[in-house]
């Protein structure tokens, strides 16, 4: 990296904990100006010829520019509204596309055909036709325009069962190869053809600045260097070469970079939150994908949930118009992200004139697209949506769709690959996948050179990812958080267990599996594989840089292992960096293996040796993050001042170059109680800061230790087990007049971006006796404020005696009158009936066995 971009990286960095007065004083290398008054008053005003200006390589074509007028001309305004709103399958039919003359769908990360995740390919591409042959039918007088249905293949075809699954970005940013990734690429647009899809939202570029953000692993790298040298050629394996015959269609898909901009920046890494940062930030570490993807003709861009200094990007004309488009170039269209255009000051799902007269051209309203097509075509008939500004957004569209050839294409069945699913996980992806992972690994530690391992001897492969297909493969895999999945959902893929049984037995040797450690043959070493659980958006989040402490089995494991003096190989499944210093002392050799898809076999070429001996693949991986000394969480990035991590970027090491490491400190620096997240209550026990109460209005109980008779004797608390011993609470309610149970905090928790999604509250109860008619589940939300729901129903449709997961939408709650911004009881159960209620769990997630339905 050079110099000044170092030098600029620290203004950045300096900027996440100083107020905004020294955010200006921040001197930039490339651009030592003093701030302009305009500046100082208007954080988030932009200054457009500081920018970049890439080209475009495509020149004004006079014959298409004709053909999209034609087009126009002919068009409603109703068909142009149309063109700009995009709803998502799980809340549009074809039927209804054809009525509203709609341009396109997506499936978000949790729809599928007929609601079924796990339909098989062909489900999609019959759902694909459908949706088409309802775009053009003209039957009601209308132009009839084919609809382009957009997905999120981030890593593979990744929502469709069955798939190759790639490693997430956060590995391929170790392997430093962009022909890797443009491989990678022209791989995924076959398999998205495969189905009849035309586009997909990806490459992410973002470049994340603080690993405690949950999409970090999306990114490529926190050095904008790294992400630049990908974000063009994988934008020209999806999309083809600009001026080719076959750009954008034949093999090829339409791409869409994102988030635009600094989804990656936020402050303390918050999902979705702001970036506080000057603009010479946005420009030199965030916008380093934009250009050269802008270079190689990407046709769509995603606008960024998040804000910039306090204003929305999907509602900032400064930075769509006036630097996406008119100084950088871009001619293509940009699309919002899931509903983000409610979050606009003045908007809501329902209306929001003001996305687009900001620049955004289409609006991803997945499940509010009717109500906002509606209003949409009132401001422009009352012309608070200007008809040149719709004009141009659906000239816009219109282009990228002419020049993705789909006026000629004809049905997504009859297209080039469509229904070629064997292609989906035919073996050269496979194969190819599986290089993937091997150039993707991170070598920390092999301290004797205990890597590579003998084949010919007796391995065990334990710990919670030896064979868990889902934890290697992470979010927005067939899911969308990528949760609720078993290894039956993943045919034909190579777990850690598989492949070292494989590796062992072509080696002359024997391995054996188990999750807890124990062994039936004493093992001449042992490979402990563990790490995050899937997370996408929202639940990713962390407030310290570490796995919670509930998912510490591990680490008994290593030390059980350690103390039979069994060497240790160590294999994170993470998203991002981790503080990690017990596992590094408690292993002899560490890999950080990222989130590496379906194809382990990858990890077992690099990690056994050759029959004679010899060094079968070497570790290349490079750490595209640094790699943290404690768990704080501190931001931590290459070119900051001072940057002291455990493990700089760019760090891995090599067979070839063999070194020691030193014993580590295991001073986490972090206070205990900041250990959890959106986790309320577990094991028995509230979560900090979370307790347990029960109250019958008069008399409170707090909950330390059970069994107890609660509430002036109103409610029995006991224990109960779940999975394990005691670790669910059951209460008895006598009967006689109305009790609550409560998870109360003595602050407030700010739930207000996940409730804007699709996040529930879960909770994993069991009843024991037949439902009064009268409880309700609600939330607090500080004095005066509240909303519940009735509970009687759903509580009954269980089983008795039966454990269950039971998912309330945190929209619902929000509709009953919760301000989610303000939670200080996450959980408040009432009934003055008999009820007889055990809970395990609670917490916010997105898979639950049963879901609410929203009242209304
Ligand atoms: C995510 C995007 C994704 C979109 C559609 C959003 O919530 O932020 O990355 O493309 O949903 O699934
Ligand atoms: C969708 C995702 C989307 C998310 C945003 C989910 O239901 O499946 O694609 O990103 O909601 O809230």
């Amino acid at each position: 990296m050079s110099p000044s971009m170092s030098h600029v990286r620290n203004c950045g960095a300096a900027l996440a904990l100083v107020p905004f007065l020294l955010i200006f004083g921040c001197k930039d290398a490339n651009n030592d100006k003093p701030p302009t008054p305009a500046q100082a008053e208007d954080p988030a005003a932009v200054h457009p010829e500081i920018w970049p200006s890439p080209k475009w390589p495509f020149e004004k074509d006079a014959a298409l520019e004709e053909k999209v007028a034609a087009l126009l001309k002919k068009m409603t305004v109703e068909e142009k509204v149309g063109q700009v709103v995009q709803g998502d399958i799980a809340s549009i039919t074809p039927a209804e596309m054809k009525k509203y003359h709609l341009g396109s769908v997506l499936n978000g990360g949790s729809s599928a055909p007929g609601n079924d995740e796990l339909a098989p390919p062909k489900k999609w591409l019959e759902l694909a036709d459908e949706f088409y042959a309802a775009s053009i039918d003209t039957s009601d007088g209308g132009v009839g325009i084919p609809m382009i249905w957009g997905t999120d293949a981030m890593h593979g075809h990744s929502n469709i069962i069955g798939s190759v699954l790639f490693p997430h970005n956060v590995g391929l940013g170790a392997a430093r190869n962009p022909k890797l990734l443009a491989e990678i690429a022209r791989v995924t647009a076959e398999d998205v053809r495969t189905t009849g899809f035309e586009w997909t939202f990806a490459p992410t570029v973002t470049v994340p600045q603080d690993d405690r953000w949950g999409r970090a692993y999306e990114g490529y790298s926190e050095d904008p260097g790294v992400v630049a040298s990908y974000a063009g050629v994988f934008v020209k394996g999806l999309q083809g070469e600009p001026g080719s015959p076959d750009f954008l269609s034949g093999h090829h898909v339409i791409s869409s970079t994102k988030h635009f901009l600094a989804d990656g920046g936020t402050e303390n890494g918050r999902d979705q939150g702001d970036a506080k940062v000057p603009e010479t930030t946005l420009r030199d570490i965030h916008n380093a994908g934009y250009v050269p993807a802008i270079e190689a003709g990407v046709q769509t861009i995603m606008i960024s949930f998040s804000s910039w200094n306090g204003v929305k990007n999907t509602g900032n004309k400064g930075l769509i118009t006036d630097v996406l488009k008119k100084r950088m170039n871009f001619d293509g269209f940009t699309v919002g992200d899931w509903n983000a255009y409610s979050q606009i000051e003045g908007c809501t799902t329902d209306s929001c004139p003001q996305a687009i007269n900001a620049g955004l051209d289409m609006y991803m309203a997945p499940d509010h697209w009717l109500a906002l097509y509606e209003n949409l075509v009132k401001q422009v008939k009352d012309k608070t949506v200007p008809m040149e500004r719709l004009d141009d957004a659906v000239t816009r569209i219109l282009r990228v769709k002419f020049r993705a050839g789909m006026f000629e294409a004809g049905p997504p069945s009859k297209r080039a690959l469509a229904g070629e699913f064997k292609m989906l996980a035919a073996p050269e992806q496979r194969a190819l996948a599986r290089d993937a992972v091997r150039q993707t690994l991170v070598l920390l530690k092999n301290n004797g050179g205990l890597l590579p391992l003998a084949a010919n001897k007796h391995v065990l492969v334990t710990g919670e990812g030896a064979d868990n297909l889902s934890k290697q493969s992470g979010g927005w895999t067939i899911t969308w958080q990528g949760t609720g999945l078993t290894n039956a959902n993943f045919p034909g893929a190579t777990s850690v267990w598989s492949a070292v049984k494989a590796a062992t037995k072509a080696g002359g040797g024997s391995a054996e599996l188990s999750t807890d450690g124990a062994y039936k043959k004493k093992p001449d070493y042992a490979i402990v594989v563990f790490g995050e659980n899937p997370y996408a958006e929202f639940q990713g989040d962390l407030k310290v840089q570490t796995l919670p402490g509930s998912m510490n089995q591990h680490l008994d494991i290593m030390k059980k292992l350690a103390d039979e003096k069994i060497p240790v190989v160590a294999i994170l499944f993470s998203g991002r960096p981790l503080w990690q210093n017990r596992e590094l002392n408690l292993a002899q050799a560490y890999v950080a293996a990222w989130l590496p898809g379906s194809e382990a076999g990858g990890i077992t070429d690099v990690l056994f040796r050759k029959k004679d001996g010899a060094v079968n693949y070497d570790f290349t991986g490079k750490l595209s993050y640094s790699w943290p000394r404690d768990a704080t969480g501190t931001p931590l990035n290459v070119g900051q001042e001072p940057y002291d991590p455990l493990f700089a970027f760019g760090f891995g090491m090599t067979y070839a170059a063999p070194a020691e490491l030193a014993a580590l400190s295991e001073d986490s620096g972090i206070p205990p109680e900041l250990l959890s997240t959106g986790l309320f209550f577990d094991k028995g026990q509230p979560v900090q800061p979370w307790s347990l109460r029960v109250s019958n209005g008069a008399e409170t109980t707090r909950i330390s230790s059970v069994p107890v008779e609660s509430a002036g004797g109103r409610v029995k608390v006991t224990a109960v087990d779940d999975q394990v011993q005691e670790d669910g609470r059951r209460f008895v309610f006598a009967g006689d007049g109305k009790a609550t149970i409560e998870i109360v905090s003595e602050g407030t928790v700010d739930m207000a971006h996940e409730a804007r999604g699709d996040v529930m509250l879960l909770v994993r109860l069991r009843r024991d006796a037949d439902v009064p008619k009268d409880v309700t589940l609600g939330m607090n939300c500080g004095a005066g404020c509240s909303g519940s729901l009735p509970f009687s129903d759903t509580l009954s449709s269980v089983a008795a005696g039966k454990w269950q997961t039971i998912g309330v939408p945190l929209k619902c709650l929000r509709k009953a009158g919760v301000d989610a911004s303000k939670v200080n009881e996450a959980l408040v159960i009432e009934s003055a009936g008999k009820l007889d209620l055990s809970f395990s769990q609670v917490k916010l997630g997105s898979m639950a066995d049963k879901t609410v339905t929203c009242p209304g």
